[in-house]
């Protein structure tokens, strides 16, 4: 399926020589877009994104640079200072952190109270050990947030990249971390998300919820999967263990997620290996939707999927039951024996501990309980059971994603944006077909670079911002043009953001609401949206028995064409449904009416 408007869009250009654009804040009240790169950061108007933006080069120091190399580490470039976090500090403040050529460094920004204070610099003579709050390796992936002045890290804590962690540094709390080097907490994992996500009105039940994957303990089993999806917690209020587990959680579980497909051969496609998350936020923030992108494992069989997940679902199985293992040799088994007070992966001080102050008085049972017993026998499966969205049988990947919620004329959409390793990226909206199954759309599909990796933010002012290894790169969500002038293309299009305002295809606000917007994003039926407007019929004639040519040129991938076929003065639809490449020309027999 190949989608329709594959058009360039042309990367931010700067004036100094950076590359690995990593890091994306948007500040909203600032109206300020900030990117992280090598040595560069950089603070963009995303209200007039070609105004001069504001720059502060922060390179590692020549002494440190010289130091790395020494190492032997540098070959690739890697003696430089990769910036790997920028995070709201307080009002005038962000804090920000790079690799400082394998010796992560921290530090201050002052970027003003206000815009038009013009201001974005380093705080002089300040720096911080930025240990357990970015890699030392900028190939290393890392995920961090700041949450009441704690900053919590899923990092390599080492020099050598072998000592992967949760962190909890700063603030008034102790230093905390997963257990070192025990691979049943944690087994070589590469982090991909991290989110506070309440449990309840209470806040000492307050998780935070992270997402990596990593290793399989079973992998020598060979029907188990070499690599495994997983979704993790801890609460924000754990202070550790008195008599073990001192400084480390006392209230980390996790769970893994499945996202498969069963073919209509009957074999189940797994996707296992996470790439990226999405959490969409709903009206109660308790209940955000988890939209998780996957692809398969492995390099021969390409395939990717996004799944989505239910926090319920998610809460569901940490209150399940654990897993189990005797040993190295053994399988995971469901843990039947007694389960300590309180229940192991509870908050101190929550809805159900009130008298338990601290996770320092946790009974030694519920403390050495968790230490052997992170994981949860249950796997957490998306809703319904099945991907939003599968590809398989396609040469590319899926390597990012975000959502954005349009408001259309007929109702509230969900539109992927989905990066995929050959440097496009793929709009996609997935629509109810009936009450138990998806129809899936791709809208458009556009080239951005030649990259395997990017990250996405989604502006109020509706642009996606696309960064990567290769520059920056600004898309707007509403290219409703390329779908052309006429009603029956805007309408076959199907896009949501998009309508027709009797002139041509243009951006659809729902405040902006007028009768004569014509669009249908559930049925892209042209025929009841457009009649009477420039609605495209073209006659072609045809001897029975004989073939002819019918040609068109459909705007949008979403052109699926009807032709009639007129013969004695009734008309009769000739059912010929086609996933259209732009400027196809298609050869169709026309037959006895009977056999139509
Ligand atoms: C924000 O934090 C910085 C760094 O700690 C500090 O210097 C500054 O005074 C703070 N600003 C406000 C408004 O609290
Ligand atoms: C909780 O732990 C603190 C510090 O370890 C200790 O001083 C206190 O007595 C404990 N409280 C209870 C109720 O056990």
């Amino acid at each position: 399926k190949m989608a329709g408007a594959l058009m360039a869009a042309r990367p931010f250009s700067f004036s100094f020589n950076t590359s690995d654009y990593r890091i994306l804040l948007m500040d909203q009240d600032q109206g300020r877009l900030y990117l992280g790169s090598r040595e560069y950061l950089v603070a963009l108007d995303m209200h007039n994104v070609n105004k001069e933006p504001l720059i502060i080069h922060w390179p590692a120091s020549a002494k440190r640079k010289g130091e790395c190399q020494m190492t032997g580490k540098g070959r690739q470039g890697e003696c430089a200072n990769f910036v790997r976090l920028i995070e709201p500090w307080n009002r005038t403040h962000l804090y920000t952190c790079g690799t400082g050529a394998y010796q992560p460094i921290c530090t201050f920004i002052n970027r003003g109270w206000r815009a038009e204070d013009y201001l974005f610099r380093l705080v002089p003579g300040y720096a911080d050990s930025g240990k357990g709050k970015c890699s030392y390796d900028p190939k290393q992936e890392s995920i961090a947030v700041l949450i009441n002045g704690n900053l919590y890290a899923g990092v390599h804590i080492d020099f050598m990249s072998t000592d992967a962690t949760l962190f909890r540094t700063m603030g008034g709390r102790t230093a905390i971390r997963t257990e070192q080097y025990d691979s049943r907490w944690l087994n070589e994992p590469v982090f991909v998300q991290i989110q506070q996500i309440p449990d309840s009105a209470e806040r000492n039940d307050d998780k935070l919820y992270f997402f990596f994957r990593e290793k399989s303990l079973d992998s020598s089993g060979g029907a188990s999967p070499s690599v495994l999806a997983r979704v993790g917690r801890v609460c924000l209020n754990d202070e550790g263990g008195q008599k073990s587990l001192v400084n480390r959680w006392t209230t980390f579980l996790k769970a893994r997620l499945i996202c498969s497909v069963i073919g209509e051969d009957g074999v189940e496609t797994r996707f296992d290996e996470l790439r990226d998350v999405f959490i969409q936020p709903t009206q109660d923030e308790r209940n955000p939707m988890v939209y998780a992108l996957f692809t398969t494992a492995g390099s021969v069989f390409k395939g990717s999927a996004v799944c989505v997940y239910s926090m319920a679902d998610i809460r569901n199985v940490f209150n399940g039951p654990f897993a189990h293992k005797h040993g190295h040799n053994y399988q995971w088994t469901e843990y039947t024996g007694k389960i300590p007070y309180p229940r192991p992966g509870t908050c101190p001080g929550g809805t159900f501990t009130p008298g338990i102050r601290s996770s320092k008085n946790f009974s030694d049972e519920a403390v050495n309980f968790i230490r052997a017993h992170p994981l949860m026998i249950h796997p957490v499966y998306p809703i319904h059971r099945r991907p939003l969205v599968v590809r398989t049988g396609v040469d590319y990947r899926f390597t990012a994603m975000v959502v954005d919620q349009v408001d259309a004329v007929d109702g509230r959409y969900e539109v992927l944006f989905l990066g995929t390793d050959r440097g496009t990226v793929q709009k996609v909206i997935v629509l109810p077909k009936d009450p138990t199954s998806m129809e899936e759309l791709t809208l458009e599909e556009v080239e951005v670079f030649r990259v395997f990796k990017c990250i996405f933010l989604v502006s109020p002012q509706q642009q996606l911002y696309v960064s990567s290894d290769a520059g920056l790169t600004q898309v707007s969500l509403h290219r409703c043009g390329v779908y052309g002038r006429a009603c029956s293309d805007c309408c076959l299009a199907r896009d949501p953001y998009c309508a027709w305002d009797g002139e041509s295809c243009s951006a659809f606000t729902p405040s902006t609401k007028r009768r004569s917007r014509r669009q249908d994003v559930k049925h892209g039926d042209p025929l009841r949206q457009c009649r009477g407007f420039n609605a495209k019929e073209t006659v072609q004639f045809g001897v029975e028995g004989s073939s002819t040519f019918l040609e068109c040129q459909p705007r949008s991938p979403q052109a699926t064409i009807k032709w009639l076929f007129q013969r004695e003065g009734k008309r009769k639809v000739v059912r010929i449904t086609v996933t259209f490449l732009r400027n196809m020309r298609i050869s169709i027999s026309l037959l006895p009416v009977q056999q139509i």
